[in-house]
């Protein structure tokens, strides 16, 4: 090993030879199950779900009018530089794990801690933010059929809601959100390949909605609704003009967040070299004209000042007059924020994996069921926490940060590609970005941009999470580093 490999102080670092030939839980090996097809299916699973379905409308109605989609163009741009820092990663050190297995080869041990706890904030905040979106869809759903779910029971507690007998109280726990997230949880113990096979199952009829949906709609576009198509800012920063397409593209940015958990499955791809590339990619470049298709339908047959519902594509339905289509799109809604549920979890249970096996988390989080070939305990873990959070936060609280920690470890895997590009240049790259360093640096500079537009409030926790990532580290992960017992330098 080089000397500048060499752990000490702050900067234990792996080699890329380190992290290929690196552990594999106890004994027993995750299995190579995936195909290309599985994993494009995986990276829209993640993708479409409460951006598209609900956050679009609010985004329209409060800042960007037509305008949305220009941001919707400005986030796929600024997620495809990072896609393409994704890319060539996955394809260099194709393990499970993520940014974090790629701050480890480039950054040093610290930093993947960093990034580790960081991504706790992208898979298990997320799956407990879309967990609360899609309680809110099965009960708007349910409602239709004549079935009422009791209000107190749909909210995080402190919620004021409204009683069927009209009148008011706040609310006790979210509790679909919980039933969600345990069922998710199960099928991901009993196996990957069940799961995937789900998952394609549900982001086909995710995806058939979302493009019967423009395809009915182009008919109703009225260009009347389109003009003007970017309408003049109110006097206030984000509201409206360009500064509300560029507060339009902050707040759509969520609907981005999940191609990357793609390259949480690199180890259980059949040929990750290959697929990596084209999964993270293709399905990002997927989701963005559908989002931009959508944009437009949406805005196009119903006025933006209308949109700020929960359910702003069920409005544009209405719209269309179909009235068995409108149910199919909540039916569809449902199923995609449940296969976003589904990828989140299980690419969390694989960061932990991974983290465990270089010890800096428990063995528990590394165990491999015998039979199933999944992290059963770990995911059962994960999947508590996420249900105990989802039933008692509020989602924009929980959304908020999770844009912004997605968005800090999308920093450090765009660093990572012009690290590495220097520190190791001569490793064959099955995939290559195009002009290093420019693109990772726009990549970087774009994600500054979008954090830059989120509140103070969310820096503050963002700063606080942080600082118990820290204690941790230096009280159990520098301890039980496997890098720095073999090296000798464990704390
Ligand atoms: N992109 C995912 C969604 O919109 C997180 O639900």
């Amino acid at each position: 090993m080089a000397s500048k490999d060499q752990p000490s102080g702050l900067t234990a670092r792996k080699t890329v030879e380190d992290i290929i030939a690196g552990g594999e839980g106890d004994g027993h090996q995750l299995s190579k199950s995936l195909g290309l097809f599985s994993i494009i299916a995986m990276g829209i699973g993640a993708v479409i779900g409460a951006g598209i379905f609900v956050l679009t409308g609010t985004a329209a109605a409060q800042y960007a009018g037509p305008g949305i989609m220009l941001s919707f163009v400005a986030g796929g741009i600024a997620c495809a530089f990072v896609g393409l820092c994704y890319a060539e990663m996955a394809a260099l050190i194709p393990v499970a794990g993520s940014s974090y297995t790629y701050t480890y080869a480039t950054l040093g041990e610290l930093f993947a801690w960093i990034i580790g706890w960081d991504l706790i904030l992208e898979y298990a905040m997320g799956a407990a933010t879309v967990a609360v979106g899609w309680s809110g869809y099965v009960v708007s759903l349910l409602k239709d059929v004549g079935l009422v779910i009791p209000a107190r029971f749909t909210a995080a507690p402190g919620t004021a809601v409204k009683l069927a007998d009209g009148s008011d109280a706040t609310a006790f726990a979210n509790l679909p959100a919980v039933l969600i997230v345990a069922l998710l949880t199960l099928l991901l113990v009993r196996g990957t390949k069940e799961s995937a096979r789900l998952n394609n199952i549900m982001v086909a009829v995710k995806l058939t909605v979302v493009i019967a949906f423009i395809v009915l709609g182009y008919g109703y576009i009225k260009q009347a609704n389109w003009t003007p198509f970017i309408p003049d800012n109110d006097g206030n920063f984000g509201h409206f003009g360009w500064s509300g397409v560029l507060r339009g593209a902050g707040v759509v940015f969520f609907a981005f967040i999940g191609f990357d958990a793609v390259s949480t499955a690199a180890q259980e791809a059949k040929s990750p070299q290959r697929d990596m590339p084209i999964g993270i990619l293709g399905s990002l470049a997927i989701c963005t004209v559908l989002y931009v298709l959508v944009a437009a339908v949406l805005t196009g047959v119903v006025p933006y000042k209308d949109l700020n519902v929960p359910d702003p594509i069920a409005k544009g339905v209405d719209v269309i007059g179909i009235a068995w289509f409108s149910a199919l799109i909540k039916l569809g809604a449902l199923t995609g924020l449940t296969t976003v549920i589904l990828v989140l979890l299980y690419g969390q249970s694989r960061i932990f994996y991974t983290m465990a096996n270089d010890g800096l988390l428990p063995r528990l989080f590394a165990h491999v069921h015998p039979t199933y070939q999944t992290p059963y305990r770990s995911q059962l873990l994960i999947g508590s926490v996420v249900a105990v959070v989802a039933a008692l936060v509020p989602i924009g609280i929980l959304g908020e940060m999770v844009s912004i920690g997605t968005l800090a470890a999308f920093i450090l895997v765009c660093g990572s590609v012009i690290y590495l590009r220097r520190s190791d240049k001569k490793r064959p790259r099955p995939f290559r970005v195009p002009y290093v360093p420019m693109v990772p640096l726009l990549g970087i500079l774009s994600c500054l941009f979008l954090m830059a537009g989120l509140p103070l409030d969310t820096w503050i926790r963002l700063v606080v999470w942080m600082a118990i990532g820290f204690v941790i580290y230096y009280v159990y992960g520098r301890k039980h580093s496997v890098l720095r017992r073999r090296d000798g330098t464990a704390a």
